[in-house]
């Protein structure tokens, strides 16, 4: 009989049955499925247990002169190494000088077909008695309805509301208040609700990060000038832009990660402000002025420093409590810091030695670690065998063998 998963109330089956059901559906056995358990179960409908991901934490992180490490979960070997490198880089200049703007994010209602405009003034206070009961502890904290506006597209009428959410990354409170108040626009104008939601394009939520560092710290005025050129290449070829951009996202995910915050919603956030203006373009810029290499990037962090990806998960927690950030804004200052560093690390890799260096060494520590290598012998297999120039389990093991004698 051919092997299907249309199984009605496979999310009512235990999760051992679960997998015992996939065990059957791949034609293996149950015991050869690694799956850990979750050590805090989530409310995850069809939950087969827990993936783990690599939790590291860079340093030499000094962002507004105060010291931080930078906890960083993520799939990428070389993430945490290349974060450290570029932070430590930029220490010497005195480390990262970051602010914030407005923190505001956006609802949007869409109405189709409205028969009325739509005089948005005279809804105001309604609106804000919705935001007072729907969102308290938001508008405790100093957040609220802060800006709104109506945008006609087509048969479309779009009514904007921009919410300061304070310390929550805003998507639930959002999409709340975008359903509570439709039913007075769809009212007011005849049209329908086609869509009420949050926006996550983000551009009024940003923070920024700024760096200077001396030559000598990045291997002279040439590599400097490198990493100029590169950026501006960056900006005049979105090849290369997008590519930019994702080594910067992988300081600020794997930042994302261990706090607990949604991923996608930076990413999105991020990849749209890169393209503001119609064309994508890379969301930092390196020059050399006054004799040192300037960096700046400019960032969406809709990020939340509470609410539920940082309550379910105690690792999330712990990260805030090493960061010591309390306010959503100052996470946001520190991943635009991560991302700067991040990028400066593969900027200055690239217009020198190349990426596959770094790599290769991480790709070794890993080899030679499967082959069976612990304390510093990892680091001395690893590093023969990127002397001879190949990366292999048994070649890891014969050095393995010599070493221990
Ligand atoms: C690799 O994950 C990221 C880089 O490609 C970023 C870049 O090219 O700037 C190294």
């Amino acid at each position: 009989m051919e092997k299907t998963s249309d199984i009605a109330g496979f999310y009512k089956l235990s999760q051992e049955d679960r997998i015992k059901v996939l065990a059957d559906f791949m034609g293996i056995e149950r015991e050869s499925i690694p799956l850990p358990d979750s050590p805090r179960p989530l409310p995850l409908e069809n939950s087969i247990g827990y993936y783990p991901i690599n939790f590291g934490v860079a340093n030499y992180f000094l962002i507004d002169r105060k010291d931080y490490f930078i906890p960083m979960a993520t799939e990428e070997p070389s993430v945490v190494a290349a974060a450290s490198n570029g932070a430590k880089m930029a220490r010497s200049g005195g480390g990262f000088k970051t602010g914030a703007g407005e923190q505001l994010m956006l609802a949007q209602v869409v109405l189709e077909d409205p028969k009325m405009d739509l005089n948005l003034a005279e809804f105001i206070d309604e609106i804000n008695k919705i935001v007072e009961s729907e969102m308290p502890s938001i508008v405790a904290a100093g957040g609220g309805l802060k800006d709104w506006q109506t945008e006609k597209v087509d048969k479309y009428l779009t009514v904007k509301l921009w919410v300061d959410v304070a310390d929550s990354m805003g998507a639930n409170a959002l999409d709340r208040l975008a359903e509570s108040v439709a039913p007075i626009f769809e009212s007011a104008t005849g049209g329908r609700a086609l869509l009420k939601v949050l926006s996550n394009r983000a551009d009024r939520r940003l923070a920024w990060a700024e760096t200077s560092i001396p030559f000598d710290a990045i291997g002279g005025e040439s590599v400097a000038r490198s990493i100029q050129e590169a950026t501006e290449f960056a900006f005049i070829n979105e090849d290369r832009a997008v590519t930019h951009n994702k080594g910067i996202m992988n300081g600020v995910i794997a930042l994302a990660t261990a706090t607990g915050n949604d991923t996608r919603a930076i990413e999105a956030a991020a990849h749209s402000y890169a393209c503001r203006g119609g064309r994508y373009k890379p969301l930092s810029k390196w020059k050399v002025e006054g004799g040192l290499l300037r960096g700046r990037i400019d960032l969406p962090v809709p990020v939340g420093v509470i609410g539920g990806g940082v309550k379910s998960n105690e690792l999330a927690a712990f990260s805030l409590k090493l960061l010591q950030v309390k306010r959503a804004v100052d996470l946001g200052r520190v991943m635009a810091a991560v991302g700067l560093a991040q990028n400066l690390a593969a900027l200055r890799a690239l217009v020198t030695e190349g990426i596959q260096k770094g790599h290769m060494k991480l790709a070794a520590r890993t080899v030679a670690m499967t082959a069976g290598a612990t304390g510093d012998l990892i680091d001395r297999v690893a590093d023969k065998m990127v002397q001879e120039g190949i990366i292999r389990v048994d070649i890891a093991k014969k050095i393995l063998e010599e070493l221990r004698g």
